[in-house]
């Protein structure tokens, strides 16, 4: 069977800038991973620009992709950076060129030291400085774009920084992960405002990560339900502007009452005989649920910012491929307006606190020498990208 995808359907791959260049002066540099890697050396993407735009290319016709704001600026409120700038413009370039649209991300969990210094997103004194980079960013560049999202995961970074303590800056307190939130709605709402002014034509929103909280028995009743009210329900309600509703997904998390993943409780996940990666339960038809319950709550178009899936065995990136985007033709034909699907990641990158023994990429990365290599997974997906078709 042929599962045919609108014309319209933006199919595309992300990655964010601080995963994939070499750090620069930015709050995870020298963060040790859980797999032991330091956060010194990513992918060398900025050496290996012509590979990757012609990778990027080869895989669809949209690139997700974000830059990197420490090294553009290197004070606050300073003038960009002429060389950090001249690179990116070669980038962007190119990739017109070579007709991939491009979708910018604003802020990808990564702050310039000097920023996480003064205190970052937990003081509200420090928006403008955000707002000034924005602003820059959108004079700059904005001419290549397509479409923005001005905060990557907003429930994400807040409750990985300051819940569970994982992300810089480490901490564990509810109330400043709230008042994080809310500076991050409070900038959103500007940005939106100016992006609108000087390009009215541009779609602009966020990336909500989409989690499915479950109760594995009687005692996870309850925690499942506040997690889901503070991670799912509350901070996207604080984002008013949407062009569309911007989510991304990957897993569904049950609860004993603790938290079941493979990354903290593999022997759990392993007993419990669920299908899961290297990181989480894998479970696809979540993304129906999640999309259903938005495009009910927000009635706005859906784009899929990210979904993929943590494995080094490719195989089942091709089995996940045809799960979640069957899933999303399903959902486009029971007449959920989904508008697009950017498959994380382009290539193998560095897994944030994890690091980059996990591996979402359609590329691979050698380790050693930081080669590239094509897995199976990028043919599978680009013949879907560029053919608008599913074959199942
Ligand atoms: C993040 C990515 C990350 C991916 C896989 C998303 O939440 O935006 O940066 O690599 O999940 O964990």
């Amino acid at each position: 069977m042929i599962l045919k995808f609108p014309e319209t359907f933006a199919f595309g791959t992300s990655t964010s800038a601080c995963q994939v260049e070499t750090p620069f002066q930015h709050d995870w540099v020298n963060v040790k991973a859980r797999d032991g890697h330091i956060f010194d050396r990513t992918t060398d993407h900025e050496e290996k620009l012509d590979e990757d735009i012609e990778n990027i290319r080869s895989l669809a016709p949209n690139y997700r992709m974000g830059l990197m704001w420490s090294r553009l600026q290197r004070e606050p409120f300073g003038p960009f950076d002429r060389s950090a700038c001249q690179h990116y413009h070669y980038l962007l370039e190119r990739l017109r060129l070579q007709g991939v649209r491009i979708m910018m991300v604003l802020h990808h969990f990564a702050n310039p030291l000097w920023f996480a210094r003064l205190g970052g997103w937990e003081n509200p004194s420090n928006i403008p400085m955000f707002l000034d980079f924005a602003r820059k960013v959108v004079n700059e560049f904005g001419a290549y774009v397509m479409s923005w999202n001005t905060f990557n995961e907003p429930n994400l970074y807040a409750g990985m920084g300051w819940i569970a303590g994982e992300f810089p800056p480490f901490k564990k307190n509810l109330f400043t992960a709230t008042r994080v939130v809310r500076n991050l709605a409070g900038a959103h709402e500007e940005i939106y405002t100016y992006i609108k002014h000087r390009f009215p034509q541009h779609a602009v929103g966020i990336s909500h990560n989409c989690t499915l909280f479950t109760a594995e028995n009687f005692l996870g009743y309850l925690p499942a339900k506040v997690v889901d009210w503070c991670y799912m329900e509350y901070p996207v309600s604080l984002f008013k502007s949407l062009d569309f509703f911007g989510m991304s997904y990957y897993a569904k998390i049950a609860h004993d009452p603790f938290p079941i993943t493979n990354i903290f409780t593999p022997e759990k996940i392993r007993k419990s005989g669920k299908p899961h990666d290297d990181m989480w339960e894998y479970y696809p038809q979540g993304l129906r649920e999640c999309m259903e319950r938005y495009w009910k709550q927000f009635e706005k178009p859906i784009i899929i910012t990210e979904n993929g899936i943590c494995t080094s065995d490719d195989t089942k990136r091709i089995q996940a491929l045809k799960d979640y985007l069957s899933i999303v033709h399903k959902a486009i034909e029971d007449g959920i307006p989904v508008e697009g699907y950017y498959h994380w990641s382009a290539w193998d990158n560095f897994e944030w606190s994890l690091g980059p023994s996990y591996q979402f990429g359609l590329y691979g990365i050698d380790r050693l020498t930081n080669t590239r290599f094509k897995k199976q997974s990028a043919d599978f997906y680009s013949k879907i990208a560029y053919g608008k078709a599913l074959v199942v």
